[in-house]
């Protein structure tokens, strides 16, 4: 475990390297506790560079051998400690072959970075800084190079030998041993790199790219486990099909491989040629997986493939540029899917998504910006402001430019720098070079952290004909950066009126007005439309154009009409969604004593006409019925927060919407029923999302703990089985019913550690003060294991961000159990464990108790001996 040294990486202190690493080969001898690397490095010095001590990076290595130009090198010209060798005096070539040996034990690498185990599988995780716990290297994403590798491996313990690139040469050995070699002739970063060995199950396909080549596809996984890799392989043709159509991308190598192993840091990799996956997000089957696992996989089988070419191709010169990539790559898979299922509802629960994991991280103690200056552990900065965020920035470019611009844009980006190593600044001058706009403003949100508001007022004057939008814009202060600059921000409109049509206007003045967008760039601008003789009501942020929030000063029979009326399905959405949010916040409010309206029975009625409304999607309706979560409401109230009223005042809504609509839910609930065989396609997800958050409201009237229990025994598939038994565990805890569907369903998964996975979550889910001891005691449930991320996830990640009446307990026993699960996962798996703790991220906003004790959690874990960079890092940033 590489402990904290408490340096902090700054973006300013770029420099590219001396030298360069242009070949590189590999050789492994694979043994579990003694694995043998030999790595061949072609070094060279940048031309006009004067010779200087090369430092090559490493992490917990030992180095048995080191030669240069074939000769071994004497102790006193280098010096070589676990995290680092120098070269003191290289020779004075340009050119020269350093080959160094190196020894592991993947058997005892349980931080699942480097060469690892899992399931007696082989397996590498590079991204970020593995590699330098395999061999001594320039780690670097700026350092490319062309990789051979060569694997040797006893025949039956590793009769599979995967590497990146395409296969070149296989063979036997004496005494049972075997070989491989592979070569990639893309030169890549050292992150890329991916070695798996073992015995896997393969599935074959195979994809005909747009000019003609053959590209052979394969699925590894866990033998016996081939069948649940159909839906994987049928996404990642449709991945490969798309990107030709959407960008002109094609694939480039003769081979295709992904790899399903069941111990994985993340979702998965995209490593050239061979990704690696966490098995979750590749096996699937009606019995196993829901319908969210589906589209899960669907996602992510096509983000990882779509870095092939932003990514890959184009890497990142630095970890500084690393939403280049990843917010690219999200926005590409976010097309994807919107154009693969419903385009509406897929951008709800984009933003459903941003909002619930983005918005409390730029709110919050670890706020950065989409582009950060510094960091002290890379590892935290795969979040959700990179990522997520990183996404909407880039759909925003996208909107600013239209269409035809954003598509040239990207074209020349590839063209330009296919090959290289490349930043925001060549991102967004592509984009100013094809459209011939200065984006200088715009560029602030890849470095400014925070979310922008806007405040909106309007007003109608009749006589004139004229309406009036008053907008100022403020972006909060977040951590370093009190003051904040203006920012160009495209805020996408529409003036509806009473007939629900678009009202239109003679002429405009105040901002741009371009294609149903206002670009507001100034503090304040007030917006005037003429020829306006009726007042509209309007339609603000349509299509989520910004990811910012909104302060609106509008009528709520406008928000009522929106709701109904929008053409823009998530505008529409949206209003529903407010008003909702408004009458939780409300009754928050009355619950602690205040006194405010509440339209609880107009929004009940309204919720029942948009369940029934045929002209809208099902799954478009099951999303508006999906009342705001705990933690929506809690951020909107900002300050105080109380998780038991917050829950309290959300269970009386959804009983308020059940009692209003007794009559017609039940009968559109069982109209809803499965009829013909299990498809996961979106439409008939969408209906078993409606009929299951039926379920959820039926639930709540008398009879309902047997009607979520005839629901479960009734189910055909995992989604419907899996939503019976989180109403019955959730609405019903501690009855007959749930207590015997619980059983039921663990006897029945007894053996499938994946799907146990939702058992475990489903019941750390559960809200309430008993569940920390559940939770306890169910890690002790032979199922579970403290080693392998997704088990801690499923268990320790719901109940700490997804539970929050039962974590935030008002006597602290969540946030016990929390940090000292932590520091025992920490032992382990720095990564996980750092990643978990950012679940006290929004501590400051809770009442002043339950403050106290969450902060002490927070400094029992920071005075803990030995502390991660990874742990010390958030928990000091989350304290600061
Ligand atoms: N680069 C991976 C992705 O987003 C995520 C990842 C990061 C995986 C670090 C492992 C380690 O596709
Ligand atoms: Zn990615």
């Amino acid at each position: 475990m590489r402990t904290d040294t408490g340096h902090v990486f700054k973006l300013e202190d770029y420099r590219p390297c001396d030298y360069l690493i242009p070949r590189t080969s590999l050789d492994f001898r694979l043994s579990p506790d003694a694995t043998h690397v030999t790595a061949l490095l072609t070094i060279e010095r940048r031309a006009g560079v004067a010779a200087s001590p090369l430092v090559l990076d490493g992490d917990g290595l030992t180095l048995l051998g080191i030669a240069v130009d074939g000769h071994t090198l004497p102790a006193s010209d280098y010096e070589a400690t676990p995290d680092r060798l120098t070269i003191l005096k290289p020779p004075a070539a340009q050119r020269f072959e350093l080959r160094l040996e190196t020894e592991i034990a993947p058997s005892r690498n349980e931080a699942l970075m480097g060469l690892y185990r899992s399931n007696n599988v082989y397996c590498t995780q590079c991204e970020a800084e593995g590699f330098r716990r395999i061999t001594y290297f320039l780690d670097r994403p700026d350092i490319l190079s062309v990789y051979t590798v060569r694997i040797e491996a006893p025949h039956n313990e590793a009769p599979l030998l995967l590497s990146n690139g395409n296969p070149v040469e296989s063979g036997t050995l004496g005494s049972g041993r075997h070989y491989a070699v592979w070569h990639d002739p893309f030169p890549k970063p050292s992150y890329l790199f991916a070695l798996v060995a073992g015995a896997l199950g393969k599935v074959a396909g195979s994809f005909t790219t747009m000019s003609g080549r053959e590209v052979e596809l394969g699925i590894y996984v866990e033998p016996g486990k081939e069948q649940l890799a159909g839906y994987a392989m049928d996404a990642l043709k449709r991945s490969m099909q798309w990107d030709e159509e959407a960008f002109g991308r094609e694939y480039d190598l003769d081979v295709f491989n992904i790899v399903a192993v069941s111990d994985f840091n993340m979702g998965a990799m995209e490593n050239k040629g061979l990704n690696v996956f966490n098995d979750k997000y590749v096996l699937a089957d009606e019995e196993t997986a829901t319908d969210a696992d589906f589209a899960n996989i669907e996602a992510i089988i096509a983000h990882e493939y779509f870095h092939n070419w932003t990514g890959n191709r184009i890497t990142c010169r630095d970890w500084f540029q690393l939403c280049l990539k990843e917010g690219l790559t999200v926005y590409r898979d976010h097309e994807f899917s919107a154009d693969q299922r419903s385009r509406s509802v897929k951008r709800i629960a984009e933003v459903r998504t941003l909002r619930a994991h983005q918005f409390p991280e730029d709110q919050g103690p670890l706020a950065h910006p989409v582009r950060p200056r510094r960091y002290r552990e890379i590892n935290n900065f795969y979040t959700a402001t990179v990522y997520e965020k990183g996404s909407e920035v880039v759909r925003m470019i996208r909107t600013i430019l239209g269409p035809e611009t954003f598509r040239a844009g990207m074209d020349l980006y590839f063209e330009r720098h296919d090959g290289e190593a490349a930043t925001i600044e060549d991102f967004l001058k592509v984009f100013e070079d094809v459209s011939g706009r200065d984006l200088a403003q715009f560029a602030l949100w890849y470095h400014q952290a925070g979310t922008p508001n806007l405040t909106v007022s309007s007003a109608h004057n009749a006589a004139a004909k004229e309406f009036t939008l008053e907008i100022e814009q403020s972006v909060p202060p977040t951590p370093s950066e009190s003051r904040k600059r203006l920012m160009h921000i495209p805020l996408a409109f529409g003036l509806v009126g009473a007939n629900g049509k678009p009202v239109a206007w003679t002429a405009v003045e105040g901002a741009m007005v371009d294609d149903g967008v206002i670009h507001i760039r100034k503090r304040r601008h007030t917006v005037r439309f003429s020829g306006i003789s009726q007042r509209p009501s309007v339609s603000l942020n349509r299509g989520f154009s910004a990811p910012i929030t909104l302060s609106v000063q509008q009528k709520a029979d406008d928000q009522f009409f929106l709701a109904a009326h929008d053409s823009d399905a998530f505008a529409r959405w949206q209003a529903f969604n407010t008003l909702l949010t408004d009458a939780l916040i409300a009754a928050f409010r009355q619950i602690l004593g205040g006194k405010e309206p509440v339209f609880a029975a107009r929004l009940a009625e309204l919720a029942g006409r948009i369940a029934g409304d045929e002209t809208l999607e099902p799954a478009y309706r099951a999303l508006a019925l999906s009342l705001p979560g705990e933690a929506d409401i809690a951020r909107d109230i900002g300050k105080g927060i109380d998780p038991d009223a917050i829950f309290a005042a959300r269970e009386a809504m959804a009983r308020m919407i059940a009692e209003a609509n007794r009559e017609a839910f039940p009968a559109l609930y069982e109209s809803l029923a499965d009829k013909g065989p299990f498809s996961p396609d979106a439409a008939s997800a969408g209906r078993r999302a409606l009929r299951n958050i039926l379920l959820d409201y039926l639930s709540l009237l008398p009879g309902g703990a047997g009607l979520a229990a005839g629901h479960f025994n009734a189910a055909t598939n995992m989604t419907d089985r899996a939503a019976a038994l989180a109403v019955l565990a959730h609405r019903h805890p501690g009855t007959a019913e749930a207590e015997e569907a619980l059983a039921a369903f663990e006897a029945r998964y007894r053996g499938d550690a994946l799907v146990l996975d939702k058992w475990f979550q489903i019941q750390a889910g559960v809200p309430g003060a008993k569940t920390v001891e559940k939770v306890r005691e169910l890690m002790r449930h032979p199922a579970f294991s403290i080693a392998n991320p997704n088990r801690v996830r499923s268990l320790i990640g719901t109940f700490s961000s997804a539970n929050q009446t039962g974590f935030h307990r008002p006597d602290g026993e969540g946030y016990r159990l929390f940090a000292e699960t932590v520091l025992e996962v920490e032992k382990r798996n720095p990564q996980v464990a750092a990643r978990l703790a950012t679940a006290l991220r929004s501590w400051r906003s809770l009442e002043p108790g339950r403050q106290t004790k969450a902060r002490q959690a927070l400094l029992d874990m920071a005075k803990a001996e030995n502390l991660s960079a990874d742990l010390r890092d958030i928990v000091e940033r989350t304290l600061a």
